[in-house]
């Protein structure tokens, strides 16, 4: 017989958990508060843009193994619940957990000795927390590691699962639902629950501090006339250090870094044991995100209500239509709010997107964002704008300023428009200094 499960949570971890779950052969009742967006799964839409989900989800559906319901509808008859809510940030940095405690207080009130699977990232102790307060659940901490744009490639090909918990008989059964991925030879690491969760948040912790290091890097390369990709690639080759996050940017943002970072500092503080290299890397890139838009006008010389920028990208990082947390609407949003007149275009985004500043105009192309504006401000690394047409866009341009927050336009064509450029940790590129 088909094992049955229910996943929790339609978002990013819990639409690849259950088309994870769902290639290893079980049924799977998805659950979800948001009706309008049980309605669109049902009807065979998907609320959020990932390589991968719509054939793993038409699949699913085609074999009757998935189906979405809201809480009032769903079924608690299964044993097995993968919790895959969110876990927000409160204004105090601490994680907010009241989705998941009424997840589990759904399944605490109905069944019995449901093995809750706790895939939504939470401070450690909050497997113990919830052990103790509903002993007629199991809990099992298997928090995941999905990136945005290869969510479901990183679910169905993790480096590795990490499952914690105190009940061994738990941990085992949630251990053979993950045997297809141990069989491809990837480490399954069985520990206790409070582990479990640290391996998480220090995972994201580590990844943070190195963007914010190297962000530091490229300011002080910026100070001395030095170049940061190439002393990134300089210090990526030691392979303790490892080429990856070592790309300078606008700073760090989308749903998981600034949130993960900020809770991980606000329990180890409570906790007695500050984590303060968590903390700088956090601020430093508070820091960074705020001095974005100040930096441009800053170049373009004008008063901020005088000028006119056109900013490339929206999304927090290319691959996604997630602006959650994102540099670039930082950017938008606080050059809006002094009044400089801002086009912004996204490949992924086609509406006027909710959390940009309603005075900015969102525009269909690359060469609407350049018209009449001082400066044109690549804010998103999308592969296109790598390669676009700069002489066609100085023409339409007012200014001559081009700022690169993510170090991917060619220079060489930037300045052989008769722009300057400006990038991240470099020197600057002016058309008699081609450099
Ligand atoms: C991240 C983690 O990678 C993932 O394991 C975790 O489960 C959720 O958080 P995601 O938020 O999708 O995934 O984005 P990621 O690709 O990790 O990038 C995070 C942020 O760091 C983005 O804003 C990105 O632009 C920035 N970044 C990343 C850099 O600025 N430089 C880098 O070298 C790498």
């Amino acid at each position: 017989m088909t094992q049955q499960c229910s996943v929790v949570g339609a978002g990013y971890v819990g639409l690849s958990t259950a088309a994870m779950l769902v290639e290893f052969g079980f049924d799977v009742q998805l659950i979800e508060i948001d009706e309008e967006r049980v309605d669109l799964l049902n009807s065979g839409r998907l609320p959020i843009r990932e390589p991968g989900l719509a054939d793993a989800f038409a699949r699913g559906r085609a074999q009757d193994r998935l189906r979405c319901v809201p809480p009032s509808r769903a079924s608690l008859e299964p044993t097995l619940a993968f919790a895959c809510v969110g876990t927000p940030m409160w204004h105090t940095g601490d994680a907010d957990l009241s989705q998941l405690e009424s997840v589990v207080d759904m399944f605490h009130t109905n069944t019995s000795r449901t093995i809750m699977v706790i895939k939504s990232t939470v401070p450690p102790s909050t497997n113990r927390m919830l052990s103790d307060r509903y002993p007629s659940l199991r809990f099992v901490s298997n928090p995941e590691f999905l990136r945005q744009g290869s969510a479901v490639r990183d679910t169905l090909n993790p480096d590795r699962v990490i499952l914690g918990s105190n009940d061994a008989e738990a941990m085992a059964t949630v251990r053979k639902i993950y045997q297809p991925l141990a069989d491809q030879g990837i480490p399954i690491i069985e520990t206790s629950p409070e582990s479990a969760e640290l391996i998480k948040y220090s995972a994201n912790a580590l990844l943070g501090i190195k963007v914010a290091f190297i962000n530091e890097v490229a300011d002080l390369c910026e100070a001395v006339g030095a170049d940061v990709d190439d002393v990134a690639a300089g210090i990526g080759l030691d392979p303790r250090i490892g080429n990856q996050f070592l790309k300078a940017g606008p700073g760090f943002g989308g749903s998981c870094f600034p949130k993960d970072t900020a809770a991980l500092v606000s329990s180890a503080k409570r906790l007695g044991s500050p984590v303060t290299i968590v903390d700088a890397a956090a601020r430093a890139n508070i820091r960074r995100r705020a001095s974005l838009a100040h930096r441009v006008v800053n170049l373009v010389g004008r008063q901020y209500s005088d000028a006119t920028v056109g900013v490339l990208g929206l999304t927090f990082k290319a691959g996604t239509d997630d602006l959650r947390e994102s540099p670039a609407v930082d950017l938008t949003n606080e050059l809006a709010d002094h009044g400089v007149t801002v086009t912004a275009f996204d490949p992924a985004v086609e509406t006027h997107p909710e959390g940009v500043d309603s005075r900015v105009r969102v525009a269909p192309d690359e060469l609407s964002v350049a018209m009449g504006a001082d400066a044109v401000v690549v804010a998103t690394e999308w592969g296109q704008f790598s390669d676009l047409d700069w002489t066609k866009i100085a023409e339409s341009m007012r200014g001559r300023i081009v700022v690169d927050y993510r170090n991917i336009v060619d220079r060489d064509k930037v300045v052989a428009a008769g722009l300057e450029l400006h990038q991240v940790g470099k020197p600057p590129a002016t058309p008699s200094d081609p450099g």
